[in-house]
């Protein structure tokens, strides 16, 4: 895969043209979608690797991006960890009995958890299969803070008052935690690379609530322990970390990538961090639901902003709406062909 488009710009090699993927681009927006997910429900889905393969592929087909991003999602870690989860449409995930103490956090089982992972390498596996060389295919994991938060709040939150009450009433706990999970991730993704991955990403989408220093602390330290201690065989690493404005601070990780918000200019971020890394991103996902119009206005404008050069790769600055028009996310991905055409 080392010739795709994507791979290419995530290493800052030049390409013909900028590509494109969308965060949570396999999921409700898509009617192909919805139709399986009538006839199972969400876990079954992640879990049996046939379906998983399949609404994974969906996307390159319908949309036309040009990486796929595995079916699954973050908390299916927390739940190999013995955490009993479900997720209930338009409530999104809960767990009944979230963590609060430090028993709880010494209960997690973390010994075999791959063995309880095996629907992931397999969905891999199969969806390597079918794309048979077409686009890569990114693999993902929640950061250790991100992971924590759904895992000690139990479910959604506006304020972050549960989890952040926990790391500052049982920080020792709470760094416990923390490196357990950082610990399990790094197995986890050095296994999705190992069954086929092209690529990876992190997902720390609750960065932005914790101060700088305390972003430090409970967030970026497991980040880098992540990235220090990948077995990427050439994979690339991208990291998100919504809601952040220190991208210095991320340019000294060992990853490739850095996933940009709406909220940034993208060339700025580039001339802060004097192009040590590709970015990706960024248009506001909302725009989706904006006329043609505005669209291209935007996709002009965020090829503009990044500018001339390779180590570009377009993306949203955040998952795609359930309520997204498909006609749109067409409409944006053959915009940014024909607009990034060098
Ligand atoms: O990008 C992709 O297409 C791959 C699939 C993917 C899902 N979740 C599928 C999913 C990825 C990369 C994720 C990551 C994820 N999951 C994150 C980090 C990125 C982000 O968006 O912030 C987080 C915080 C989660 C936890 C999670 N899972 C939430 C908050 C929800 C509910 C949100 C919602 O839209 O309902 C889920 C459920 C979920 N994960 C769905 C999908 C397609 C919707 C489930 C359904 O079909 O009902």
């Amino acid at each position: 895969m080392e010739n795709s488009l994507f791979i290419k710009a995530c290493k800052r090699q030049s390409v013909e043209r900028t590509p494109v993927w969308i965060m949570r681009q396999a999921g409700r927006y898509l009617p192909e979608y919805r139709a399986i997910r009538e006839k199972y429900d969400f876990l079954t889905m992640c879990k049996t690797p046939e379906i998983a393969a399949e609404v994974t592929i969906q996307p390159i087909e319908i949309i036309g991006t040009d990486a796929a991003i595995l079916f699954s999602d973050i908390l299916v870690i927390p739940e190999a960890m013995g955490m009993h989860l479900e997720i209930i449409e338009s409530k999104g995930p809960i767990f009944r009995n979230p963590i609060r103490n430090a028993e709880a956090v010494k209960s997690l089982q973390t010994a075999g958890l791959f063995e309880r992972l095996q629907f992931v390498m397999q969905a891999i596996k199969l969806v390597k299969e079918r794309l048979n060389g077409k686009v890569p295919l990114i693999g993902f994991a929640g950061s250790p803070w991100t992971l924590a938060t759904y895992m000690i709040e139990g479910k959604g939150s506006k304020n972050f008052e549960i989890v952040k009450s926990f790391i500052y009433q049982q920080p020792e706990a709470a760094h416990e935690l923390l490196q357990k999970l950082a610990d399990a991730v790094v197995e986890y993704l050095n296994a999705k690379i190992q069954a086929g991955c092209d690529a990876v990403q992190i997902f720390d989408t609750w960065a932005g609530i914790l101060s700088p220093a305390d972003f430090e602390e409970f967030s970026l330290k497991y980040i880098r322990y992540i990235c220090e201690n990948l077995q990427t065989n050439g994979a690339p690493v991208i990291v998100f970390a919504k809601g952040i404005r220190y991208f210095k601070r991320l340019a000294d990780l060992k990853c490739d990538v850095l996933s940009v918000d709406w909220t940034h200019e993208l060339g700025q971020v580039r001339a802060e961090i004097a192009d040590r890394k590709a970015l990706q991103g960024n248009l506001d996902p909302t725009v989706l639901f904006a006329p043609r119009e505005k669209i291209k206005m935007e996709v002009e404008r965020i090829l503009r902003s990044y500018g001339e050069g390779s180590g570009h790769i377009f993306n949203l600055g955040h998952g795609i709406l359930p309520n997204t028009p498909v006609e749109n996310v067409k409409y944006l991905v053959q915009c940014l062909k024909e607009l990034s055409a060098r």
